[in-house]
């Protein structure tokens, strides 16, 4: 999967990914909580694209941040989902969605604290431990730090370093953080821990104020996310990269030619730098 471009499996385009000649991804994303315990059609649908492709997996729900326990019910499911369906890599949002029973269905920030590095990655270690593999945790959107103590990239490469797990570095994502909190992307993008990612994400926002902009994948990538994208894989060895699609779909041809952009810029500078250091 190393150098791939991938999207995510969702339930409007499923048809044409399983079946058209339109899209040609290398391989596909599912969010494993709109496909567990899924039966009839759907469950075929999932058999399909297993069959055809190769899968990784974006989990929506492990609440990496959250006070109480961790879902042991929904990870020992997890963990059998992902074997099922041999799922290359799984990735969380260094986010949570849960706070005392209440299931936020939006992804909040963390604090950028030290107590928080440790509790995020105590939660991580025991998920790898039961799933016995690593994960990738992915930078996320955020429009408000709270009650921060340290910034941003020192919070990630603390929680990737003391819980030994890898990182889903999202461009659109940093693209979107350092416009909204005014900060420059390419200096964020050199303070990440670049040799632990494991897969990128790309994605397309939305611009709702001159100073706003909302992470919306549903909108075609901008230039200067293709230009922050460009300037990561120089600086990094080939890894899956996905393009994050939630809706929009009705310009199938449109998304389709994102993904080839995608495939060669990698081929420009991943498969040129391959071939030079044989
Ligand atoms: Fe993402």
């Amino acid at each position: 999967m190393k150098g791939s471009v991938g999207i995510g499996l969702r339930r409007d385009i499923a048809d044409e990914v399983l079946s058209s000649d339109i899209i040609h991804p290398d391989f596909i994303e599912f969010a494993p909580e709109n496909w567990m315990g899924m039966g009839g059609y759907w469950n075929r649908i999932r058999q399909r694209a297993v069959e055809k492709y190769p899968v990784s997996c974006h989990g929506l729900s492990l609440s990496l941040g959250s006070p109480e326990e961790l879902d042991w019910n929904f990870i020992k499911d997890l963990k059998v989902f992902l074997d099922e369906n041999k799922v290359t890599v799984f990735s969380e949002h260094l986010s949570y969605t849960k706070s005392n029973n209440a299931h936020l269905y939006d992804l909040l920030p963390i604090p950028f604290r030290e107590d928080a590095v440790d509790h995020v990655a105590d939660r991580i270690k025991k998920v790898q431990d039961f799933l016995g593999r690593q994960i990738a945790i992915e930078n996320v959107s955020y429009y408000t730090p709270v009650a921060a103590e340290m910034t941003e990239s020192q919070f990630i490469n603390s929680i990737v370093e003391k819980a030994d797990c890898k990182l889903l570095l999202d461009v659109n994502n940093v693209y979107v953080n350092a416009f909204n909190h005014k900060y420059d992307a390419k200096v964020f993008i050199d303070q990440m821990p670049l040799d632990k990612v494991e897969y990128i994400h790309m994605a397309g926002h939305e611009q709702i104020e001159e100073d706003l902009i909302i992470d919306t994948h549903g909108k075609a990538i901008i230039d200067p996310v293709f230009d922050l994208f460009e300037y990561t894989i120089q600086k990094m060895h080939p890894v899956p990269v996905l393009l994050e699609r939630d809706y929009n779909f009705e310009d199938l041809p449109a998304i389709s030619a994102e993904l080839e952009k995608l495939r060669s810029l990698i081929k420009n500078h991943w498969e040129a730098v391959h071939e030079t250091s044989k």
